[in-house]
Formats: structure tokens, C-alpha cells, sequence
């Protein structure tokens, strides 16, 4: 969808649309929707009535108000009961609201600020405007009959404008996120994600550095590498950096895993576990697109991004079972399965990252089926190896409305890392206990650093549609990030 969002001063009878849209909140409706029943002799009230229309939480009514003068139409839009209400509430009415309007064929509305009394102007602005971006979303596809964008020009009554405009930027940022994870594998190569990084750098101002296999292999990135090694198409460690016009308050480094697919090497996965695999670069989309809405945002931190881009593949120079490898730490790693890919690419990146003068390193990476049996598909996993960090993390998540939880990182679990010839080994082998902590642990033994690490194997990817948008890549992890490095 084409969405337009204006923010107005002005309250909701004051702009002039052809549908006023009004909030039903435990079974009554809001201070502007009476005023409108008012103008409108009791329109809205006796159809409330007639119907026996409660507002639960989406369903909505349509009303005909006078003929020849806008509003024509009063949609009252169901908030639910009173109680368990949440901005997250309004962020999934905005997402409602934006689809239920375009559906009855309005092309420009006007909305009040639905809750503003109860979580304030600014907060409830921002939720609205958030949820509208964020459930406007629609990936273009491939199809060869392309069906036109719906338009909807949309005003919100009696809205803060920054609130608004910060919205759209985390927004747009969410959605671009969503649109990598969605490209198919074959277009969105390792190539062509770091072809679209240089895009946006240059579009955004940001310092970008790509590097090629050769490269790579120079830098002694043979984790990564080994990975990579047994695709046609070439892998590339991609790095962009943001630095403020001021002083930078701090350095934190964000990186991303970014395998464009995962076949699982020869440790194959069945097919139907690859059905899901072009979104194992979801990591990298999340960082990639926090990197966009920071420059636009420009907080006082120093960001820099890292995405070792691979994929993961079968063939006759492809890694193997039992190769031992050489991380750019200069620890050796012996390879029990293939299908631990994610964590040799990491390491390296983490490697890196750290040398170049990270101060504290988020990484997101969709690491383990484990942790989605563990956590399902709407909860990402959190491990810190430092409590404040880890703690920063989570509250950045919480105020953004992103569900993570903590997993601990058992150092009691780290020998089942030990290998017999070589420092470590990338999976506990045969045994499944405790599947995303030992992943996490492999992560920690390359840095010091404060290190929080977020599985999000399980809501990067919604199979079906959910309460912000349509199934497909979610932009997990987006929101988290943007909040963490430039506070509200
Ligand atoms: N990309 C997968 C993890 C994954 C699984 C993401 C399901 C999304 C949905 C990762 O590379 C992987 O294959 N992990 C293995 C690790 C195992 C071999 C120790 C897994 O989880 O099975
Ligand atoms: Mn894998
Ligand atoms: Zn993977």
C-alpha cells in the first residue's frame, strides 16, 4: 500500500476527509467520537445500540452520516476492554486500520489518536503511526500481472508530529528489512546484498567497505570462508559505518548473520527445513536496515555494521564434516556439522568487529531451530555474557514493543565445545540438549567485548500473516536495534 500519514494539530471534525474514524473503548466511544455523535444528532450512539456493537478489539462499524458534507462516513474502530489495553494495542490498531480502510475503498481518512488520553500524545502517536507503516507493508513479488498499490492519504487528529516522523523512518526501515528477506535466493545473492548496502550507503551518507573472497582469505577469515567455499556464487563481508557530526558518546558494532541460503551443506537439511532458508540472512536485513533509519536518525553513537554474506551449499568444494579450520581469532575449529554454518561466519564477524574498536556488540542471527522449539515463533532469545549490556538490550526490546527473552549462557556447557583436535568444535555432535546455549557459548569465545547475541530463528519469519503484517520476512529485531542506539 501507498500510505500518506499527515499529522495534524487540529482535532478530528476540524480536518476534512470523506471517513472520520473513531475509537469504541470498552464498549464506549471516545471523547471525539461523542463529539461527532453530537454534530452528527446521534448517529453513531443509536447505531451502536441497534447493532449491539461492543468494540472488540478490530471489529468496526461503518456509519452513513449527512449526504453532500465530509465526513460522510464515521468508521468506529474496536479497541477491546478497558483493561489489558498496551501501545501495543494501538501499534496493532494502526496496522488494522490501515488495511480495514483501504478494503472499503477509501482513499483518504481521517483517524484520532486512539489512547492518546490514557498513554499520551506523543507515545500514542507514535504506536499508531508505527503499526499504519508497519501493516501497510506489502512485498511486490514477482508475479507477472502486477496488481497497482492501493493509495490511502491518511490524517491523524491531534497527533504529534515527530512522533509521527520518527515513526515512518523506523517504519520504512522495518519494511526494507522485510523486502531483503523476502527476495528470493537466487536474486538476493551475497553479491547483490552487498551491491544493495553500497546502494543505501551512498544514498544515505554512510561509509560503506566491501570486501571479496580474495580478500577475505587474506584476512584469515577461514571460518567464513570454509562456509562459503562451496558456492558458485562468491561470499562478501560487508561493512558499514555511521559516525555522528559530534563526539561520539560510544562505539557499538552490530552484526548480522547473512546467509542468503541454507541448504545445511553436506549435514543436508530435509526440504522442507530449506523451505524457510532464504530468510537465514534476516540478521544481516535487521542490521542493514537499523544502519538506514541511524543515518537518518543521526543519534550521538558511533554504529558499525558487519555481515559476512555466504551461502551454503553442496558441491565438490563445498566444507566437510571433520575439517578443521582456522577462525580469524586464530583458533582452530573442527566441523562436526555443516549445518552449524551460522556460528563460523559469526565468529569471524565477531572477530572483527572487535578488533576494529567495538566498545559493546549486538548480534542478531536466526541461529538455532532450538531456540524456536525453546521460545516458539514470537520470542527471541537474549544471552549477554555482560548483565548490563544484556539488560540495556532487553529494555530497548521491551520499550519497542520486540518480545525477547533471556537464555543464560552456562559456562557449565562450554566443554561440550571442547574438541579432541582442534580448540573447539562447532556442535556438541550427536547430542540435541541445550541446542541454542551451546550456539551461543561458540559466539563468546570470540570476544571480551560486552556481547548480547538474539537468536531470532523464530519471529524473523512468520508463515502466516500476523497482527503487523503479511507473512514472509518480519523485520524482526529492526525496532530493538534503532531503539537501543537512539533513545526516543
Ligand atoms: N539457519 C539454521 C537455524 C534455523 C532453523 C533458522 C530453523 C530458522 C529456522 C542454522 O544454520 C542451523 O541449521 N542450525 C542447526 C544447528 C545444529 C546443526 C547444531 C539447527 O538448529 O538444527
Ligand atoms: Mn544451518
Ligand atoms: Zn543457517
Amino acid at each position: 500500500m501507498e500510505l500518506t500519514l499527515k499529522s495534524a494539530r487540529r482535532s478530528l471534525d476540524e480536518i476534512h476527509a470523506p471517513l472520520a474514524v473513531v475509537g469504541v473503548w470498552g464498549g464506549e466511544l471516545s471523547e471525539e467520537g461523542r463529539r461527532l455523535d453530537i454534530q452528527h444528532r446521534g448517529r453513531l450512539s443509536r447505531a451502536m445500540e441497534a447493532l449491539h456493537f461492543r468494540g472488540e478489539f478490530g471489529e468496526t462499524l461503518l456509519v452513513s452520516l449527512e449526504e453532500g458534507r465530509e465526513p460522510g462516513f464515521a468508521l468506529l474502530f474496536g479497541l477491546g476492554k478497558k483493561r489489558g489495553v498496551s501501545l501495543e494495542t494501538v501499534r496493532q490498531a494502526g496496522a488494522r486500520l490501515v488495511r480495514e480502510v483501504a478494503r472499503l475503498g477509501f482513499r483518504e481518512a481521517v483517524a484520532e489518536t486512539f489512547l492518546a488520553e490514557k498513554f499520551g500524545k506523543r507515545e500514542a502517536s507514535y504506536a499508531l503511526a508505527e503499526g499504519a507503516f508497519l501493516g501497510g507493508y506489502r512485498w511486490s513479488g514477482y508475479k507477472t500481472e502486477v496488481r497497482r498499490a492501493e493509495r490511502l492519504r491518511l490524517w491523524l487528529a491531534r497527533s504529534s508530529g515527530p512522533a509521527v516522523a520518527r515513526a515512518e523512518v523506523v517504519a520504512e526501515a522495518v519494511n526494507y528489512a522485510r523486502n531483503l528477506v523476502n527476495e528470493p535466493p537466487n536474486i538476493l545473492t551475497p553479491v547483490e546484498l552487498a551491491r544493495r548496502a553500497e546502494g543505501m550507503a551512498q544514498e544515505l551518507g554512510l561509509q560503506v567497505e566491501v570486501w571479496d573472497e580474495g580478500r577475505i582469505q587474506e584476512a584469515g577469515m577461514g571460518a567464513f570462508y570454509a562456509v562459503a567455499q562451496g558456492s558458485a556464487n562468491p561470499p562478501r563481508f560487508i561493512q558499514l559505518t555511521y559516525r555522528p557530526e559530534g563526539p561520539a558518546e560510544r562505539v557499538v558494532a552490530l552484526v548480522g548473520k547473512g546467509l542468503t541460503f541454507d541448504t545445511g551443506g553436506y549435514s543436508l537439511k530435509p526440504s522442507e527445513s530449506q523451505i524457510t532458508m532464504k530468510g537465514d540472512m534476516a540478521g544481516a536485513a535487521a542490521v542493514l536496515a537499523a544502519m538506514r533509519a541511524i543515518a537518518k536518525l543521526k543519534p550521538p553513537v558511533e554504529v558499525r555494521a558487519y555481515v559476512a554474506a555466504a551461502e551454503n551449499m553442496v558441491s565438490g568444494r563445498a566444507y566437510r564434516v571433520s575439517d578443521v579450520l582456522k577462525s580469524l581469532s586464530g583458533k582452530t575449529i573442527e566441523v562436526l556439522n555443516t549445518d552449524a554454518e551460522g556460528r563460523l561466519t559469526l565468529a569471524d564477524a565477531i572477530t572483527y568487529a572487535d578488533r576494529q574498536g567495538a566498545q559493546a556488540i549486538v548480534e542478531l542471527s536466526t541461529l538455532t531451530g532450538a531456540c524456536v522449539v525453546a521460545l516458539g515463533e514470537k520470542v527471541a532469545g537474549l544471552f549477554a555474557n555482560d548483565p548490563r549490556w544484556g539488560r540495556e538490550v532487553r529494555e530497548a526490546a521491551e520499550r519497542a514493543g520486540e518480545k525477547v527473552w533471556p537464555l543464560p549462557l552456562e559456562e557449565e556447557y562450554r566443554e561440550m565445545l571442547r574438541s579432541e583436535t582442534a580448540d573447539l568444535k562447532n556442535t556438541h555432535g550427536r547430542s540435541r540438549s541445550a541446542g541454542a546455549i551451546t550456539a551461543a557459548l561458540f559466539l563468546s569465545e570470540f570476544t571480551e567485548k560486552p556481547l548480547a547475541h538474539l537468536d531470532i530463528a523464530g519471529p524473523a519469519y512468520s508463515e502466516k500473516e500476523h497482527p503487523l503484517g503479511p507473512a514472509g520476512g518480519t523485520g524482526f529485531g529492526v525496532r530493538t536495534l534503532v531503539e537501543l542506539l537512539s533513545r526516543q
